[in-house]
């Protein structure tokens, strides 16, 4: 069943050298969880941040940290990002041989596990995990960078994907990520998501727009 929409700011549209106050104020402004997108220059052509990062900034926040990896292989980085505070981890099927082993590691780890589709990956590999996964991520763009525009084909995967879940019986989050704008957040949602990434929109302005940017993501 789709949940309330819940909003969770990229803090890659951050200003880095501030990170922790960003991080801070993103909590204060009304942010529902905290997307920390991690890109190794190999899966993805971007560097950004990774566990060390993710630690320092757990102090900085009580809002749930919604860590994005696109790295590969990705397997041995999950104990470290859930030691770190995270508290979702979402992988990309393309970046593991075992994507149900990465799944279980990531359980196991003590984190709600997540799976992301690129713009081109097909619905049809959620068919035998269903049950090993508590977010479904819908890429709008292909990974890699902020600020990118979103593609349109994905709303009629988020719409198929909502059929699914609801299906299932299931509690999964159906998250949207990249291209999430004040014009595409209404669509995204109306098609089936219930949480919403957001890095330039939500960014945009400063951070005393931090607090009226989240809640027109909203809606
Ligand atoms: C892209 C990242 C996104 C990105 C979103 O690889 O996963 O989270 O930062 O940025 P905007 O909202 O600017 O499209
Ligand atoms: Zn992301």
């Amino acid at each position: 069943m789709q949940k309330p929409t819940r909003i969770a700011p990229s803090i890659l549209a951050a200003d880095f050298a501030r990170l922790g106050d960003e991080v801070q104020a993103l909590t204060d402004a009304g942010a529902d969880l905290v997307h920390i997108d991690v890109m190794d220059g190999h899966f993805v052509p971007n560097i950004s941040m990774g566990p060390a990062i993710t630690k320092a900034l757990r102090p900085h926040s009580t809002l749930p940290f919604d860590v994005h990896l696109m790295i590969a292989p990705v397997d041995a980085f999950i104990g470290a990002f859930a030691d770190a505070g995270a508290d979702i981890i979402t992988v990309h099927p393309e970046a593991g041989p075992h994507l149900h082993r990465t799944l279980q590691t990531i359980r196991v780890a003590g984190c709600r596990a997540g799976v992301s589709l690129n713009p081109a990956t097909p619905i049809s590999v959620l068919d035998h995990i269903i049950d090993d996964i508590d977010l479904i991520l819908v890429m709008g763009v292909n990974p890699g960078f902020g600020g990118q525009s979103f593609i349109e084909s994905q709303i009629d995967k988020i719409a198929r994907i909502r059929k699914l879940i609801d299906a299932s019986e299931r509690p999964i989050d159906l998250e949207v990520d990249g291209g999430i704008n004040f014009e595409t957040a209404p669509r995204a949602v109306a098609a089936g998501a219930d949480m919403l990434v957001a890095g330039t929109a939500t960014f945009q302005g400063g951070p005393e727009h931090y607090a009226r940017n989240i809640a027109a993501l909203r809606g």
